[in-house]
């Protein structure tokens, strides 16, 4: 057996919490490979809508196993309250989640060194999400990490004063007011509730289950055009978020990867700071903001909204070897006349199809534009019943990025899911 990879293709948000609870039914194990508590995935079902940042979204199907993967960033108190939510709901997911020991811990000096670290930046700030991301990869690479599977070693209170002391070391040269008692109690409450679930040798687990037949879909997080390495340097997250992250972030080999899907909202969005040249700071982008509710899961921050980008997609393409596309969103686009989409980008004069490596160049999108539609496709079961021209819309995106579209997404509920193909 193979694991399939299911990952955003632009700037993440692009609606892998929805397809990946509506692909679980084809699947016996999700699991996430990157990322922690910046991630906010979004699933509605039975009217009901519920935010998922650090539990893979497979976890609404009880018959199914969840994995945790080793190449995650966990925040006990961010985990606890995502669970205690779940709870809530009557589940209890404690049979049918795994965590990889392996997987690092997000402090809450991580969280208060990313504050100061983005405070002290003004303008230049990344924007993140603020939940101590960078921190934690930089001690992940650093050598100087926490994994979850100290927490069952005698020595974890000492291990982790030592590594809290280095950070208020260096957060005291940020001049950042914090009161780290209140977080600091309320972390290591939400470490001992942590204990209570399955901590497991991911690699292992994951291979055996291959072995027996097991089908594994990997969840990306954030989208590719965030990755640490092919991003929009330093405007990225710190994680591989491209499909070389999910033989990293779970132990798989690259043989082991099968089909790649790649996920791309009908339009474009990001949050936080970084290049974005399809950008529409005009009332379109505001309409696509307002239509789109384009706000973000984790932050509530506004999205920035604006059209296609087929040079980011071409590139993310590329880099994920994708194999099938699945497009969301699409009912957003309902009512515009014209619909715009980049082909190519004009760097001082120059036409370009690729990205460029100086973040900082002034780039000028070369449009194509096709015709909208003005039907509201939101109640569309069947892909006969879709407009003319949003078939041509998708056709234009097959043909462009010579990969088909056999998804199209037309709400936010699991059930509103077009087959293509
Ligand atoms: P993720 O991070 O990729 O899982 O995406 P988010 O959950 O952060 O953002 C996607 C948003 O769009 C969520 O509010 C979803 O409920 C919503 N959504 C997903 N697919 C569709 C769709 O096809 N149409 C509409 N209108 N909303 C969608
Ligand atoms: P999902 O999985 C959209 C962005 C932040 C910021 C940059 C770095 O829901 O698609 P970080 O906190 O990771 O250090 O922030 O990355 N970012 C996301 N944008 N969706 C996400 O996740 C994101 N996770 C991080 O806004 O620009
Ligand atoms: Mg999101």
């Amino acid at each position: 057996m193979k694991v399939d990879v299911l990952l955003g293709l632009q700037w993440g948000d692009e609606g892998k919490g929805k397809l990946v609870d509506a692909l679980t039914r084809d699947y016996d194990v999700i699991a996430r490979f990157q990322g922690g508590p910046n991630a906010g995935h979004t699933l509605e079902f039975n009217n009901q809508k519920h935010v998922l940042h650090t539990i893979p979204s497979g976890i609404f199907h009880p018959d199914k196993l969840n994995l945790i993967g080793n190449g995650l960033v966990i925040d006990p108190v961010v985990f606890k309250k995502e669970v205690d939510r779940l709870t809530g709901f009557g589940m209890d997911i404690r049979k049918n989640l795994f965590i990889s020991k392996k997987s690092h811990l997000i402090l809450p000096t991580h969280r208060l060194l990313d504050a100061a670290s983005e405070a002290s930046k003004g303008a230049g700030k990344i924007g993140s999400t603020l939940k101590g991301i960078g921190p934690a990869y930089t001690d992940k690479t650093g050598r100087e990490g926490l994994r979850v599977g100290d927490i069952l070693e005698k020595s974890f209170l000492a291990k982790y004063h030592c590594l809290r002391d280095l950070h208020l070391r260096k957060i005291s040269q940020f001049n950042y007011p914090f009161d780290l008692q209140p977080l600091e109690d309320e972390w290591l409450a939400s470490i001992e509730f942590l204990r209570s679930f399955q901590f497991v040798n991911g690699e292992y687990l994951i291979n055996e289950w291959l072995k027996a037949g097991h089908r594994i879909l990997a969840e990306g997080a954030q989208g590719s055009m965030l990755d640490i390495d092919f991003g929009s340097y330093p405007f990225v997250t710190s994680s591989n978020t491209t499909c070389a992250g999910a033989c990293t972030g779970l132990g798989v080999a690259p043989g082991r990867i099968g089909n790649v899907i790649g996920i791309i909202k009908a339009y474009s969005t990001r949050v936080g700071s970084g290049p974005f040249p399809t950008e529409l700071l005009d009332e379109t982008g505001e309409r696509l903001r307002t239509s789109g509710h384009e706000y973000g899961s984790t932050t509530g921050r506004p999205r920035r909204c604006g059209w296609l980008d087929m040079v980011a997609l071409r590139y993310t393409v590329m880099l994920d070897g994708v194999t099938s596309l699945i497009m969301t969103k699409a009912d957003v686009l309902s009512g515009f006349d014209t619909l715009r989409v980049a082909t190519a980008y004009k760097i001082n004069g120059k036409t370009t199809r690729e990205i460029p490596f100086d973040t900082e160049a002034p780039v000028e999108p070369v449009y194509t534009d096709l015709p909208g539609w003005k039907e509201d496709i939101s109640g569309i079961c069947e892909k006969e019943s879709l407009p003319e021209n949003l078939k041509g819309y998708i056709r234009f995106v097959e043909n462009h990025l010579g990969i088909p579209v056999t998804i199209v997404s037309v709400g936010p509920d699991r059930n509103a899911t077009i087959q293509m193909a």
